[in-house]
């Protein structure tokens, strides 16, 4: 039961939650599951990247009957699971017209947890095109607002030249449960050399994955889902929760390296550990991070050094040793790195300074690195989470946590286990056209969002 659901199940939870008027916030679907109705796939234009990339996810779709149609409350006859739009062909303002009339029906047509998934090609071409690319994402973010019952809207830009195999782990993710907590999202999706024929349960199967801050909270979620999906995990934490590092890394079946992560040395004591597996690293998820918080009038310089050192400098310093290939122990070629932004450090946030410019600086990290290694497949990725139930965010006195787990499209906190679904999503070796991006992984905070 997560925190949320406890805050609601205890008696004092419950009693300030009717009085504040306050509605159980949604049950959202999760894991491998996918939607229980019908995934419905409209078309706009002829394309046919979405039908061909549903067939390699073996899922079987209808087209959009709509009864009643025009503007005389339109449906689709029965609740469905998904909507699929197809908008590869869309060129032309006066074509979104078509997307209106498919998405209409759907906002109120989606079965609980249902998922609203339109694929379109990036920005590129005339004013036109460019302009209606861009039209697109206000509308994704805008059906994400709108909609009820933990569903969510997302927005799959894709290159041109990329294949259904290039996009099967990502719309895989999409309308499976594991994306439960990333709603009104866009992202884009590249070629990659070797497309994928399918999905998998087990995309990780005897890969090296090395979790910072693996003790607790999100990074003992990472290193159980990945796990889960075959990982062989190398767990991190400090020496002094080297107790519950140790439990992690059994439960999971991993080893354990008790590492302050700023240690100028970190990047070689993770290669020697990995070298001496005599396997490759397949992985690096840079989860350990800490916050600091103080209104800048009253931030000194330690608040400000220890915040940047730990959840920026060091993931730099050890991503730079992991990279040098003279390295034994170092990153493989067509390997993974993941790092954690945050909505607070991407919108900003009164009293965070420090965490924002670490957090905003992960962003820019991963963009920056991506293109560098991109020739040796290794992607750069990273997940901003919004509200998450950990001990870090428990600790938040019971009104104000109220507030901040509600303030998204969900109207809940997301669960550690959201974050892992969508690292494990980027670690896929199937999603290798996805590097230098974030996904948001929370709920469709309003701040920011
Ligand atoms: N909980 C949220 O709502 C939330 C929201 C946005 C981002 N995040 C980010 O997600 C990550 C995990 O957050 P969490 O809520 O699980 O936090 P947490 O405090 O529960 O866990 C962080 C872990 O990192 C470890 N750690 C800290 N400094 C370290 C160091 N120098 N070397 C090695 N390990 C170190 C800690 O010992 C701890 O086990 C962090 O980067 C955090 O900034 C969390």
């Amino acid at each position: 039961m997560s925190a949320l659901e406890k805050a609601f199940t205890s008696k004092p939870g419950k009693a300030i939650a009717a009085k504040a008027g306050l509605k159980e916030p949604p049950r959202l679907r999760r894991g491998r599951t996918w939607p229980e109705g019908a995934i419905v796939l409209a078309q706009i234009g002829d394309g046919t990247l979405a039908r061909r990339t549903l067939s390699l996810l073996g899922r079987s779709f209808e087209s959009p009957v709509i009864d009643d149609g025009g503007d005389s409350a339109p449906g689709y006859g029965s609740r469905i699971g998904a909507l699929v739009v197809d908008a590869t062909g869309l060129t032309r303002i006066a074509q979104l017209e078509e997307l209106r009339a498919v998405l209409r029906p759907a906002v109120r047509g989606i079965e609980r947890a249902g998922r609203i998934v339109v694929i379109a090609h990036p920005s590129a071409g005339d004013w036109e095109q460019r302009t209606v690319a861009r039209a697109l994402d206000g509308i994704n973010r805008t059906v994400g607002k709108e909609l009820r019952g933990g569903a969510t809207a997302t927005l799959l830009y894709v290159e041109p030249d990329a294949s259904p195999g290039d996009l099967v782990s990502t719309l895989g993710f999409v309308l499976q449960g594991r994306s439960a907590f990333v709603d009104g999202q866009a992202w884009t999706i590249a070629a990659a050399d070797q497309p994928a024929e399918g999905l998998s349960d087990r995309p990780l199967d005897g890969r090296v994955v090395v979790v910072t801050g693996a003790a607790r909270g999100i990074g003992a979620a990472i290193a159980t889902t990945l796990a889960r999906d075959g990982a062989r995990i190398v767990a991190v934490d400090i020496p002094p929760a080297g107790q519950a590092l140790a439990e992690v890394a059994n439960r999971v079946g991993g080893t354990a390296v008790q590492l302050d992560i700023t240690a100028p040395d970190a990047g070689a004591t993770i290669a020697a550990h990995v070298a001496r597996s005599g396997l490759p690293l397949y992985a690096v998820v840079h989860n350990a991070g800490i916050t600091r918080d103080k209104m800048l009038a009253n931030t000194d310089a330690d608040r400000w050094a220890s915040v940047i050192d730990v959840n920026l400098s060091a993931q730099m310093r050890i991503n730079e040793v992991l990279l040098d290939p003279a390295t034994e122990g170092g990153l493989a070629e067509g390997g993974r790195l993941v790092g954690i932004a945050s909505t607070s450090g991407l919108a900003g946030n009164k009293g965070q300074t420090n965490y924002a410019a670490s957090k905003a600086g992960v962003a820019g990290l991963v963009a920056a690195m991506a293109p560098d290694v991109a020739s040796r497949g290794i992607t750069v990725n990273a997940v901003a989470p919004g509200f998450i139930e950990t001990e870090m965010t428990g600790r938040i006195p019971f009104v104000q946590r109220e507030i901040f787990r509600r303030s998204n499209s969900l109207s809940q906190g997301g669960r550690p286990e959201d974050v892992a679904e969508t690292i494990g999503y980027l670690l896929d070796p199937r999603s290798q056209g996805l590097t230098g991006q974030v996904i948001r992984v929370c709920g469709q905070n309003h701040v920011g969002a």
